[in-house]
Protein backbone atom coordinates (compact mmCIF):
# COMPACT_ATOMS: atom_id res chain seq x y z
CA UNK A 1 0.00 0.00 0.00
CA UNK A 2 1.14 3.49 -0.46
CA UNK A 3 1.28 5.74 2.55
CA UNK A 4 0.05 9.23 2.59
CA UNK A 5 2.18 11.78 0.76
CA UNK A 6 4.72 13.60 2.46
CA UNK A 7 4.27 17.18 3.86
CA UNK A 8 6.85 19.71 2.29
CA UNK A 9 7.30 20.79 5.71
CA UNK A 10 10.55 18.49 6.85
CA UNK A 11 12.46 19.05 3.50
CA UNK A 12 16.06 19.75 4.62
CA UNK A 13 17.50 23.32 2.99
CA UNK A 14 17.14 23.36 -0.56
CA UNK A 15 19.97 21.66 -2.06
CA UNK A 16 21.46 24.00 -5.11
CA UNK A 17 21.62 21.74 -7.95
CA UNK A 18 24.90 21.70 -10.12
CA UNK A 19 25.00 22.20 -13.93
CA UNK A 20 26.20 18.93 -15.64
CA UNK A 21 27.46 19.36 -18.79
CA UNK A 22 28.72 15.95 -21.52
CA UNK A 23 30.35 16.59 -24.66
CA UNK A 24 31.04 14.43 -27.24
CA UNK A 25 31.21 11.69 -25.00
CA UNK A 26 32.33 8.35 -26.63
CA UNK A 27 32.60 4.87 -24.50
CA UNK A 28 33.58 1.72 -25.94
CA UNK A 29 33.93 -1.35 -24.01
CA UNK A 30 36.43 -4.18 -24.24
CA UNK A 31 35.30 -6.65 -26.45
CA UNK A 32 34.49 -3.39 -29.09
CA UNK A 33 30.90 -2.60 -27.05
CA UNK A 34 30.10 1.28 -28.28
CA UNK A 35 27.70 2.59 -25.83
CA UNK A 36 28.09 5.72 -26.28
CA UNK A 37 29.41 7.71 -29.40
CA UNK A 38 29.69 11.55 -29.39
CA UNK A 39 27.52 12.56 -26.87
CA UNK A 40 26.79 16.27 -26.00
CA UNK A 41 24.50 17.14 -23.35
CA UNK A 42 24.35 20.35 -21.29
CA UNK A 43 22.21 20.35 -18.44
CA UNK A 44 21.71 23.43 -16.60
CA UNK A 45 21.64 23.19 -12.62
CA UNK A 46 18.49 22.22 -11.36
CA UNK A 47 17.12 20.92 -14.20
CA UNK A 48 15.17 17.51 -14.65
CA UNK A 49 15.99 15.61 -17.21
CA UNK A 50 14.36 12.56 -18.77
CA UNK A 51 16.36 10.23 -20.54
CA UNK A 52 14.69 7.71 -23.18
CA UNK A 53 16.30 5.03 -25.46
CA UNK A 54 15.96 1.64 -26.74
CA UNK A 55 17.12 -1.08 -24.36
CA UNK A 56 20.56 -1.69 -24.04
CA UNK A 57 21.77 1.86 -26.12
CA UNK A 58 23.65 3.14 -23.17
CA UNK A 59 21.68 5.08 -20.61
CA UNK A 60 23.14 3.70 -17.66
CA UNK A 61 26.53 4.20 -19.15
CA UNK A 62 25.94 7.68 -19.21
CA UNK A 63 24.63 7.95 -15.70
CA UNK A 64 27.65 5.85 -14.65
CA UNK A 65 30.25 8.40 -16.49
CA UNK A 66 28.14 11.49 -14.93
CA UNK A 67 28.35 9.56 -11.24
CA UNK A 68 32.91 9.47 -11.79
CA UNK A 69 32.05 5.46 -12.13
CA UNK A 70 33.45 4.92 -15.12
CA UNK A 71 35.29 7.41 -17.67
CA UNK A 72 34.59 8.26 -21.41
CA UNK A 73 37.24 7.49 -23.80
CA UNK A 74 36.66 10.39 -25.64
CA UNK A 75 34.95 13.77 -24.34
CA UNK A 76 34.56 14.72 -20.72
CA UNK A 77 31.97 14.73 -18.46
CA UNK A 78 31.67 18.05 -16.02
CA UNK A 79 29.94 18.73 -13.15
CA UNK A 80 29.91 22.14 -12.11
CA UNK A 81 28.69 24.21 -9.19
CA UNK A 82 27.47 27.67 -10.75
CA UNK A 83 28.20 29.55 -7.67
CA UNK A 84 32.42 28.35 -7.73
CA UNK A 85 32.60 26.83 -11.29
CA UNK A 86 36.29 27.62 -11.57
CA UNK A 87 36.81 25.83 -8.25
CA UNK A 88 34.13 22.81 -9.51
CA UNK A 89 36.25 22.59 -12.82
CA UNK A 90 39.56 21.58 -11.17
CA UNK A 91 38.02 19.18 -8.47
CA UNK A 92 36.04 17.49 -10.96
CA UNK A 93 32.82 15.11 -10.36
CA UNK A 94 31.41 16.19 -7.24
CA UNK A 95 30.98 12.21 -5.64
CA UNK A 96 29.69 13.15 -2.58
CA UNK A 97 27.20 15.40 -4.00
CA UNK A 98 25.74 12.96 -6.03
CA UNK A 99 23.22 10.10 -5.04
CA UNK A 100 22.46 7.40 -7.78
CA UNK A 101 19.06 4.96 -7.70
CA UNK A 102 18.71 1.72 -9.12
CA UNK A 103 15.89 0.13 -10.28
CA UNK A 104 16.55 -2.32 -7.63
CA UNK A 105 16.34 -1.18 -4.07
CA UNK A 106 19.35 -2.34 -2.72
CA UNK A 107 18.67 -2.67 1.00
CA UNK A 108 20.27 -4.81 3.25
CA UNK A 109 18.16 -7.09 4.87
CA UNK A 110 19.88 -6.84 8.19
CA UNK A 111 18.99 -3.25 9.06
CA UNK A 112 15.44 -1.31 9.42
CA UNK A 113 14.74 1.33 7.36
CA UNK A 114 16.12 3.94 9.76
CA UNK A 115 19.77 2.11 9.68
CA UNK A 116 19.51 1.63 6.14
CA UNK A 117 18.99 4.85 5.51
CA UNK A 118 21.68 6.32 8.19
CA UNK A 119 24.29 4.08 6.23
CA UNK A 120 25.62 6.76 3.60
CA UNK A 121 26.11 9.25 6.82
CA UNK A 122 27.90 6.10 8.58
CA UNK A 123 30.06 5.69 6.14
CA UNK A 124 31.25 9.15 5.86
CA UNK A 125 32.06 9.08 9.46
CA UNK A 126 29.29 11.18 10.57
CA UNK A 127 28.38 11.02 14.64
CA UNK A 128 25.17 8.80 15.48
CA UNK A 129 22.93 10.95 16.57
CA UNK A 130 23.98 13.61 13.32
CA UNK A 131 22.52 10.66 11.12
CA UNK A 132 19.98 8.89 12.65
CA UNK A 133 18.30 12.40 13.04
CA UNK A 134 19.09 13.22 9.23
CA UNK A 135 17.82 9.35 8.38
CA UNK A 136 14.39 10.71 10.05
CA UNK A 137 13.98 13.60 8.41
CA UNK A 138 14.91 11.84 4.95
CA UNK A 139 12.22 9.02 5.97
CA UNK A 140 9.58 11.82 6.49
CA UNK A 141 10.20 13.04 3.04
CA UNK A 142 9.28 9.96 1.47
CA UNK A 143 6.12 9.66 3.85
CA UNK A 144 7.47 6.47 5.48
CA UNK A 145 8.35 7.48 8.96
CA UNK A 146 5.38 4.60 10.87
CA UNK A 147 7.72 2.16 8.45
CA UNK A 148 11.18 3.60 10.42
CA UNK A 149 11.62 0.24 12.26
CA UNK A 150 10.72 -2.17 9.95
CA UNK A 151 13.08 -4.72 7.97
CA UNK A 152 13.03 -4.66 4.02
CA UNK A 153 11.44 -7.93 3.85
CA UNK A 154 8.55 -6.45 5.83
CA UNK A 155 8.04 -4.40 3.30
CA UNK A 156 6.13 -3.43 -0.21
CA UNK A 157 7.91 -2.98 -3.44
CA UNK A 158 6.78 0.98 -3.26
CA UNK A 159 8.09 1.32 0.19
CA UNK A 160 11.67 -0.46 -0.39
CA UNK A 161 12.12 1.81 -3.40
CA UNK A 162 10.79 5.23 -1.29
CA UNK A 163 13.92 3.88 1.24
CA UNK A 164 16.36 3.66 -1.53
CA UNK A 165 15.25 7.14 -2.09
CA UNK A 166 15.04 8.33 1.15
CA UNK A 167 19.05 6.54 1.11
CA UNK A 168 19.36 8.84 -1.51
CA UNK A 169 18.35 11.87 -0.23
CA UNK A 170 19.79 12.16 3.48
CA UNK A 171 22.82 13.10 2.20
CA UNK A 172 21.62 16.36 0.46
CA UNK A 173 22.49 15.83 -3.23
CA UNK A 174 22.77 18.12 -5.67
CA UNK A 175 22.24 15.63 -8.73
CA UNK A 176 20.23 12.55 -8.37
CA UNK A 177 21.03 10.00 -10.84
CA UNK A 178 17.72 7.98 -11.06
CA UNK A 179 17.95 4.72 -13.33
CA UNK A 180 14.85 3.15 -14.30
CA UNK A 181 13.85 3.49 -10.16
CA UNK A 182 10.16 2.56 -10.04
CA UNK A 183 10.07 -0.15 -13.66
CA UNK A 184 9.54 -2.92 -11.45
CA UNK A 185 6.08 -1.18 -9.63
CA UNK A 186 2.61 -1.66 -10.44
CA UNK A 187 1.15 1.20 -12.29
CA UNK A 188 -0.66 3.09 -9.86
CA UNK A 189 2.39 3.23 -7.48
CA UNK A 190 4.62 4.11 -9.82
CA UNK A 191 2.53 7.63 -10.62
CA UNK A 192 2.22 7.88 -6.50
CA UNK A 193 5.74 7.68 -6.27
CA UNK A 194 6.53 9.57 -9.42
CA UNK A 195 4.34 12.90 -7.77
CA UNK A 196 6.07 12.26 -4.65
CA UNK A 197 9.62 12.46 -6.24
CA UNK A 198 8.27 15.19 -8.68
CA UNK A 199 7.28 17.05 -5.52
CA UNK A 200 10.61 16.86 -3.96
CA UNK A 201 12.37 17.85 -7.13
CA UNK A 202 10.01 21.01 -6.61
CA UNK A 203 11.06 21.66 -2.96
CA UNK A 204 15.09 20.83 -3.16
CA UNK A 205 16.06 22.15 -6.41
CA UNK A 206 18.65 19.16 -7.40
CA UNK A 207 19.37 18.37 -10.84
CA UNK A 208 17.55 15.45 -11.84
CA UNK A 209 18.69 13.04 -14.87
CA UNK A 210 15.89 9.77 -14.38
CA UNK A 211 16.06 6.76 -16.87
CA UNK A 212 12.30 5.61 -17.65
CA UNK A 213 11.19 3.33 -20.45
CA UNK A 214 7.89 5.07 -19.55
CA UNK A 215 6.76 7.52 -22.25
CA UNK A 216 3.92 8.89 -19.61
CA UNK A 217 6.57 8.49 -16.63
CA UNK A 218 8.99 11.27 -18.82
CA UNK A 219 6.50 13.64 -20.10
CA UNK A 220 4.92 13.63 -16.48
CA UNK A 221 8.14 14.59 -14.16
CA UNK A 222 10.53 15.95 -17.06
CA UNK A 223 11.46 19.47 -18.08
CA UNK A 224 12.71 18.03 -20.60
CA UNK A 225 13.13 14.49 -22.32
CA UNK A 226 16.45 13.45 -24.16
CA UNK A 227 15.85 10.55 -26.84
CA UNK A 228 18.89 8.33 -27.19
CA UNK A 229 19.45 6.30 -30.49
CA UNK A 230 19.86 2.46 -30.77
CA UNK A 231 23.53 1.67 -29.21
CA UNK A 232 25.80 3.40 -30.01
CA UNK A 233 23.58 6.18 -27.60
CA UNK A 234 23.99 9.62 -29.84
CA UNK A 235 21.31 12.23 -28.50
CA UNK A 236 18.54 11.61 -31.37
CA UNK A 237 15.90 14.36 -29.86
CA UNK A 238 16.80 16.74 -27.00
CA UNK A 239 12.06 17.67 -26.40
CA UNK A 240 11.48 20.58 -23.98
CA UNK A 241 8.27 18.98 -22.46
CA UNK A 242 6.32 22.57 -22.26
CA UNK A 243 3.71 21.86 -19.64
CA UNK A 244 3.40 24.17 -16.39
CA UNK A 245 6.07 23.54 -13.27
CA UNK A 246 2.68 22.41 -11.02
CA UNK A 247 1.73 18.85 -11.96
CA UNK A 248 -0.97 17.46 -10.29
CA UNK A 249 -2.47 13.83 -10.89
CA UNK A 250 -4.77 14.53 -13.09
CA UNK A 251 -2.60 16.65 -15.52
CA UNK A 252 -2.04 12.98 -17.20
CA UNK A 253 -5.77 13.75 -18.64
CA UNK A 254 -4.50 16.51 -20.58
CA UNK A 255 -4.57 16.74 -23.99
CA UNK A 256 -1.28 18.51 -24.42
CA UNK A 257 0.34 16.17 -21.97
CA UNK A 258 -1.10 13.13 -24.12
CA UNK A 259 0.42 15.42 -27.50
CA UNK A 260 3.85 15.07 -25.57
CA UNK A 261 3.76 11.23 -25.09
CA UNK A 262 2.83 10.63 -28.52
CA UNK A 263 6.11 12.96 -29.64
CA UNK A 264 7.82 11.00 -27.57
CA UNK A 265 6.15 7.37 -29.08
CA UNK A 266 6.97 8.68 -32.16
CA UNK A 267 10.39 9.70 -31.35
CA UNK A 268 11.71 6.43 -29.82
CA UNK A 269 9.72 4.40 -33.15
CA UNK A 270 11.84 6.48 -35.27
CA UNK A 271 15.27 5.69 -33.16
CA UNK A 272 13.99 1.81 -32.90
CA UNK A 273 13.30 1.94 -29.19
N1 LIG B 1 31.08 -3.10 -18.21
C1 LIG B 1 30.65 -3.43 -19.42
N2 LIG B 1 31.41 -4.21 -20.22
C2 LIG B 1 31.01 -4.54 -21.48
N3 LIG B 1 29.85 -4.11 -22.02
C3 LIG B 1 29.07 -3.34 -21.27
C4 LIG B 1 29.41 -2.95 -19.93
N4 LIG B 1 28.43 -2.17 -19.44
C5 LIG B 1 27.50 -2.07 -20.40
N5 LIG B 1 27.88 -2.76 -21.51
C6 LIG B 1 27.14 -2.84 -22.77
O1 LIG B 1 26.94 -1.52 -23.23
C7 LIG B 1 25.66 -1.38 -23.82
C8 LIG B 1 24.91 -0.27 -23.11
O2 LIG B 1 24.61 -0.70 -21.78
P1 LIG B 1 23.72 0.18 -20.79
O3 LIG B 1 23.61 -0.61 -19.55
O4 LIG B 1 24.29 1.54 -20.70
O5 LIG B 1 22.34 0.22 -21.59
P2 LIG B 1 20.94 0.82 -21.13
O6 LIG B 1 20.54 1.83 -22.16
O7 LIG B 1 21.00 1.27 -19.73
O8 LIG B 1 19.97 -0.45 -21.29
P3 LIG B 1 18.63 -0.84 -20.48
O9 LIG B 1 17.53 0.04 -21.00
O10 LIG B 1 18.40 -2.27 -20.87
O11 LIG B 1 18.92 -0.66 -19.02
C9 LIG B 1 25.01 -2.75 -23.72
O12 LIG B 1 25.19 -3.40 -24.95
C10 LIG B 1 25.76 -3.44 -22.62
O13 LIG B 1 25.77 -4.83 -22.80
MG1 LIG C 1 20.11 0.57 -18.00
Amino acid sequence: MVASMPNASTTSQPAQGVAVTVRGASRVFEGGVAALKDVDIAIPAGQFVAILGPSGCGKSTLLRLVAGLDRPQAGTVQVEDPRDADNAKRRGPIRDDIAYVFQDAHLLPWRNVLRNVALPLELKGVDRATRLAAAREAIETVGLTDAATRYPAQLSGGMRMRVSLARALVTRPRILLLDEPFAALDELTRQRLDEQLYGLWRRGGMTVLFVTHSLSEAAFLGQRAVVFSKRPARVAADIMIDLPLDRPADLRTERHFNELVLQLHRTLEREGG
